[in-house]
């Protein structure tokens, strides 16, 4: 499969036969590559409620009848918004799909988003998920601070790629990242979530060289590796 990444926390995986977008804040993301009245989805995948994970998801479900799967409130504000595909989680569970397998980990955030009117809607827990597709196992963190039972579950998933954040300010900074990078045991590394606004902006080739030798790997938006 191909995963690419595409700015902010929006990352894309390829399989042989689904498109799967993660977190599709198009736009409004100053880095992105993509356009959201033609980007191509089956499944997204989002790990939490707000704005910059949410993103362009309505408009791409409705555009493509692509499946969205969510944490249980942010799934039933969707449906009530006119997405027809969604699919409520919650933190340790898991489900089968016919893409793949997703887990919903627990992530240390918020979730809520404004609506037009201002008024703020509580999205039920912020998350990270795990997806397993083609034997591969995938793991995006969302937005979240180091916390101990990251190292629970690098024992409990053989992780052959994980998205860390590492802006700093609203998730984990780059320090945090390194010890969420040895804690997971990740084959592979991809640093996400920075350089979209001034507050969160960091080198993501000084954090790569020190995840542990090779491991660390930096995606500039649009490029892609092969798991
Ligand atoms: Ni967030
Ligand atoms: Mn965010």
């Amino acid at each position: 499969m191909e995963v690419s990444f595409h700015g902010h926390a929006v990352v894309k995986v390829k399989t042989g036969t689904h498109t799967i977008l993660f977190d599709p804040f198009i736009t409004g993301n100053s880095l992105t590559d993509l356009d959201a009245d033609t980007v191509e989805a089956d499944v997204i995948l989002l790990t939490h409620g707000h704005s910059d994970h949410v993103g362009d998801t309505i408009a791409i479900a409705k555009r493509t009848g692509a499946l969205v799967v969510a944490p249980n409130e942010l799934a039933v504000w969707l449906s009530k918004k006119g997405v027809e595909n969604v699919h409520g989680m919650n933190i340790g569970g898991a489900y089968n799909f016919d893409f793949g397998r997703v887990k919903y980990t627990q992530a240390f955030h918020s979730s809520s988003i404004e609506e037009e009117d201002g008024t703020v809607v509580y999205m039920g827990m912020p998350s990270g998920i795990l997806l397993t597709v083609e034997g591969k196992t995938i793991y995006h963190l969302g937005d979240t601070s180091l916390f101990g039972d990251l190292k629970l579950i690098g024992e409990m998933n053989d992780i052959d790629l994980a998205l860390i954040p590492i802006g700093d300010n609203y998730t984990m900074g780059p320090e945090d990242g390194l010890i969420a990078a040895e804690w997971l045991k990740a084959k592979t590394v991809v640093p996400i979530h920075y350089n979209t606004f001034p507050v969160i902006e960091q080198d993501p080739k000084a954090f790569a060289e020190k995840v542990s030798p090779g491991k660390g790997v930096v995606l500039n938006v649009g490029e892609s590796l092969t798991l």
